[in-house]
């Protein structure tokens, strides 16, 4: 940004001292409610409308740049790669003053980022690591290992090997289950599986659990853009080879509840029960989203993984505000996330696994989803 940032950033300290009518606390400085344009604009690109996650996170992001005083330039791009790209060409264009992007498929924006760089206008990753590129400046994401590891996990409690405390549980199986990740693409759907299935590996290697598919690499698992048909056809797929001969299947590892409820048609269609209480196998899930939730509280998929969508958006809006001030953002995680061509600094959140039992405290309480519409299964 800087130039052009720092020159805004001026012109504001000059109407300041002129004794204009702004409200900012001072040169860049913004006290939290000030709504005074500061002539800097934010370019936020987000993968698609078909996910509520990626909506909420939008307005969200949104919301809270425009409470700090930047314009902001929204744009979704329908799960597209062409479409994002061009999308982010054109911020670029139009002189963005910094990019905030969650990207589908996060090895194809180089070019992007190139020219970012060559305009010097930071970039930060969100949700979803950019790899390739050097011109990453700065990753706020969830610890996506530990979300992975918190869907095996209720993956197990479902099944009763554990309790929802983590301490054993009672059952001992053997248990069936297959194997979902999400997109190969996305940098996410391989930390997702890395934690999950480090999880599982122990009771794998004990034949507590089972694949009867023996699909078991995330290649093999793998749902192209997280889409919802795709993983209802692969589990139907997967229970006419792999169980037709009355095989039990006791539950199924689903890293993202669109993927989740895909898979519940599959299960409820082959005459597997329709709640968990009357046979339907354990399905996990991840994000949330208003339509599983009111399954969960149904009895009919057992989990999902709560990524609060509210404090990303915040975490991202202090990591621009702060780039965009020309101070270091903060980093909690200088490690663990290698784009493939250096580590990027990282904000990592924490996540929660719902239950049935954990949906008020979780959701309802922190004002996520109301009462009416964890009944309903509908967003407001
Ligand atoms: C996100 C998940 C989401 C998935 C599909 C991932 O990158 O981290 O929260 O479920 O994409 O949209």
């Amino acid at each position: 940004m800087k130039k052009r940032a720092l020159a805004a950033l001026g012109a504001a300290a000059m109407l300041v001292l002129s004794g204009c009518s702004v409200t900012s606390t001072g040169a860049g400085g913004n006290d939290g409610g000030s709504t005074e344009t500061k002539d800097i604009t934010v370019g936020v690109s987000m993968p698609t409308q078909t996910s509520e996650r990626w909506i909420a996170d939008g307005d969200a992001v949104k919301a809270g740049l425009e409470e700090a005083g930047y314009d902001v330039d929204l744009q979704y791009a329908s799960d597209d790669i062409p479409t994002q790209s061009q999308q982010i060409d054109q911020m670029i264009t139009e002189g963005a003053d910094l990019l905030i992007v969650a990207a589908i498929d996060g090895t194809a924006l180089s070019s992007q980022l190139d020219a970012a760089a060559a305009a010097d206008i930071p970039v930060i990753a969100y949700d979803r690591l950019i790899r390739d590129s050097e011109h990453v400046d700065f990753y706020v994401t969830f610890d996506n290992y530990e979300v992975g590891v918190q869907q095996a996990t209720s993956l197990l409690v479902g099944l009763g090997i554990l309790k929802a405390d983590g301490s054993e549980g009672d059952a001992t199986g053997p248990f069936n289950i297959e194997l979902f990740a999400g997109s190969l693409d996305d940098n996410n759907a391989h930390f997702f599986w890395k934690g999950a299935m480090d999880t599982l590996q122990p009771y794998l290697d004990s034949k507590v659990l089972n694949v009867p598919s023996g699909q078991m690499t995330i290649e093999q698992a793998a749902i192209l853009r997280w889409q919802q048909e795709t993983a209802q056809k692969r589990m139907e797929d997967i229970l006419t080879a792999s169980y037709g001969n009355g095989t039990p299947l006791h539950g199924v590892l689903s890293p993202y509840d669109g993927l989740s409820r895909g898979i519940i048609t599959a299960l409820q269609g082959t005459g597997l029960g329709t709640t968990i209480a009357d046979g339907l196998p354990v399905v996990t899930g991840q994000d949330a989203e208003i339509a599983s939730i009111a399954l969960i509280d149904q009895g009919v998929q057992f989990a999902s993984i709560f990524k609060d969508t509210r404090k990303l958006a915040e975490q991202s809006i202090k990591t621009a505000t702060a780039i965009l001030e020309g101070d270091e953002p903060e980093a909690n995680d200088t490690e663990t996330y290698d784009n493939g061509v250096k580590v990027v600094p990282s904000y990592l959140l924490t996540s929660d696994i719902v239950y049935k039992d954990t949906i008020v405290p979780l959701l309802v309480d922190s004002g996520y989803w109301t009462a009416e519409e964890v009944a309903s299964g509908q967003a407001e």
